[in-house]
């Protein structure tokens, strides 16, 4: 039984874990009762998703008098920031493992049910990175994620994610296609390459250099791909080559998330991101102007460290001339370890709250714009799964990654399908409307 926490990432590193497990004779179960062995893979990026890691913990650990044979695992970011000390406070705990761990996690699960708690949170760096291809026929729904980068080197003052997952290194761009190419030929429609900053593929760890325009070029070229995307994006390492592949590339679909964290040069800088505003703003007048049609989104921390009111209100300008379609939006928390962590917390909660609720509302407002666009149009969407939400039969994105609720097809449509919708209204980030075909 899996419980997963945080972003893409884990998402993968869930299903790889599945993966593996299955090849050494274990089962998926989706009833948290029935497990025998439980893997809570965590994240770590903000105050609250470790507590509710922590919370989840003090419920889980109780089964174990129930079933005294049922076995705890740790995985991911929080187990790796966390390590001994987390195994010290819930003794329930078999095993706890960081995400370099993961590859060896049907090892690690046997060496626990005799010495526990093992701790794993060595970081394997002398090692290429690769997730070798295994014999894998689970079809899984029209979207697969595959990795290509792990770790991340750009240490930006208020993130963890360098600390847990630690160095960058690229993936062997021949196994990335293997990998495609098997998930398509197990069903999927859509592979999304996936990476903290999928824009420095090929700058570390690779014996065969290659750059993540030809990347993007080569797993297009797999037999049968409908649909590509990637994420997350780096606004340093993006280039001009990845925007005409926007250009060139019929199956890369035009979205692009592209987190600016804020709109205030002094705050970019000390949030070490090694940009400007200016740069951003450049970048996305390039890319509008190559890419007419292309949706951005972000990400948005607000309240870090020494913000002022003026400095913040450049967050909103900066999102005003975006226009973005979606945004994710923060208010900032203290990470252990990390270099802004050092330097007062001074924002009061407070006026984060404030700030955050700000941006929220004019986000919303840019929403609703972008969306109102769309109504009595035609647009394409690959079918993800039957739902009965906002009185739809079906549901499936855009090229631009809106959601779109589908009245009508029963019968007709099936997961994976690319079909026509007439938008009748736009709700937040989605839309709902008539099957057209
Ligand atoms: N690799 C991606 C983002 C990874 S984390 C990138 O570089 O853009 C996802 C988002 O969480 C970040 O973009 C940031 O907006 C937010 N985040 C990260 N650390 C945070 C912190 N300490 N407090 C609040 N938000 C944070
Ligand atoms: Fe964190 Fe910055 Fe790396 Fe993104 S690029 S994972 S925000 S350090
Ligand atoms: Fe969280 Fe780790 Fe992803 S901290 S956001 S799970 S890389």
């Amino acid at each position: 039984y899996f419980e997963t926490f945080g972003c893409q990432m884990n998402v993968a590193d869930s299903d790889r874990m599945e993966l593996l497990l299955f090849h050494s004779g274990y089962i998926r179960t989706h009833l948290r009762d029935d497990a025998d062995l439980i893997l809570i893979n965590t994240c770590s990026i903000r105050e609250k998703a470790e507590q509710k890691v922590m919370s989840l913990l003090g419920q889980i650990q109780p089964l174990k008098n129930i079933n005294p044979d049922m076995m705890i695992g740790l995985t991911g970011c929080l187990a790796q920031q966390e390590g001994e000390r987390i195994a010290r406070k819930f003794p329930g705990l078999d095993l706890v493992l960081g995400p370099d761990a993961i590859e060896n996690v049907a090892q690690a699960i046997e060496v626990a049910k005799t010495s526990k708690p093992l701790v794993w949170t060595e970081f394997d760096s002398a090692r290429e990175y690769s997730i070798p291809n295994m014999q894998d026929n689970r079809y899984q729904g029209p979207s697969a994620f595959v990795n290509i980068i792990k770790g991340c080197d750009k240490f930006c003052s208020f993130c963890i994610v360098p600390f847990t997952r630690g160095r960058e290194k690229s993936r062997d761009a021949d196994e990335i296609y293997r990998e495609a190419a098997q998930k398509i030929a197990n069903g999927a429609r859509e592979i999304i390459l996936l990476g903290q900053n999928v824009n420095s593929y090929g700058k570390r760890g690779l014996t065969k250099p290659t750059q993540f325009h030809e990347l993007l070029r080569r797993v297009a070229s797999v037999p049968g791909i409908e649909r590509m995307r990637f994420t997350t994006s780096h606004p340093m390492d993006f280039t001009a080559e990845t925007i005409s592949a926007y250009h060139d590339l019929d199956v890369l679909m035009n979205h692009l998330h592209l987190p600016v964290q804020c709109g205030s040069n002094r705050i970019l800088e000390r949030m070490r991101r090694g940009h400007s505003a200016d740069h951003y703003l450049k970048l996305i007048d390039d890319l509008k102007t190559a890419v007419p049609n292309i949706s951005l989104s972000t990400d948005i921390i607000v309240g870090f460290p020494g913000e002022t009111d003026e400095e913040f209100r450049k967050t909103l300008t900066l999102m005003e001339y975006v226009e973005f379609d979606n945004s994710f939006m923060f208010a900032y928390s203290p990470r252990p370890g990390t270099p802004a962590s050092e330097i007062e917390d001074d924002v009061p909660e407070k006026v984060k709250s404030e700030r955050l609720q700000e941006t929220i509302k004019l986000q919303k407002s840019l929403t609703e714009r972008n969306g109102k666009r769309y109504i009595g149009r035609n647009v394409e969407i690959m079918v993800e799964d039957a739902t009965n939400r906002n009185g739809a039969d079906f549901r499936g994105r855009t090229p631009q990654y809106w959601m779109v609720y589908l009245k009508g097809g029963k019968g007709i449509v099936k997961p994976g399908d690319r079909v026509k919708v007439q938008v009748e209204e736009a709700r937040g980030h989605s839309f709902i409307g008539f099957y057209r075909n």
